[in-house]
């Protein structure tokens, strides 16, 4: 198998052909954040929430599934990338059943880590609440408002297409 050259963030990087986006930016260090991703099973790439930007295409690209490509110009994040990521985020809220007071996951879960990493996200999943400095709080103690996902529209992201 060949090697490929890429950028990532525009650090040059030499890779195996055939390696992922998502394992390609862990080679430099650079943390792409993964829901649905598990590394001992075959990427799945249902969440959405690994996309990135390879230069000269309009669309996003799910790095976990996506293969890179010799002379990629590799972005994984910006603006635009944070944005679709907080839409996806809230997307999963907005349908997420349980409660995290209630869940075996709960202070050991992604979902709860990056709810909790976006400033937008005042509300983490039920039964956590997200203080204004990101940090998680239990939101339990008879505080019926912090057991409640907040209303959030269910649309589809309006950030760029994603495959
Ligand atoms: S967000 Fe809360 S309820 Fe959902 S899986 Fe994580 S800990 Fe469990
Ligand atoms: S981690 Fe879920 S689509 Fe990539």
């Amino acid at each position: 198998m060949g090697a490929v050259n890429v950028e990532i963030n525009g650090i040059p990087l030499l890779v195996a052909e055939g390696t992922t986006i998502l394992k390609a930016a862990e080679m430099v260090k650079v943390k792409v954040p993964t829901l649905c991703y598990h590394p001992d099973l075959p990427p799945w790439a249902a969440c959405g929430i690994c996309v990135v930007k390879v230069g000269g295409s309009p669309k996003m690209f799910r790095a976990c599934s996506t293969p890179v490509g010799d002379g990629m110009k590799i972005t994984t994040h910006d603006p635009e990338i944070v944005e679709v990521r907080r839409t996806v985020i809230e997307l999963i809220l907005s349908t997420h059943p349980n409660d995290c007071l209630e869940c075996p996951r709960n202070q050991n879960c992604e979902l709860q880590r990056l709810a909790a990493e976006e400033p937008a996200n005042r509300r983490g999943p039920r039964g956590l609440a997200v203080r204004h400095d990101g940090r998680v709080g239990g939101g339990h103690h008879g505080q019926s408002a912090s057991r409640t996902v907040s209303g959030r529209s269910t649309s589809s992201p309006t950030g760029p297409s994603t495959r």
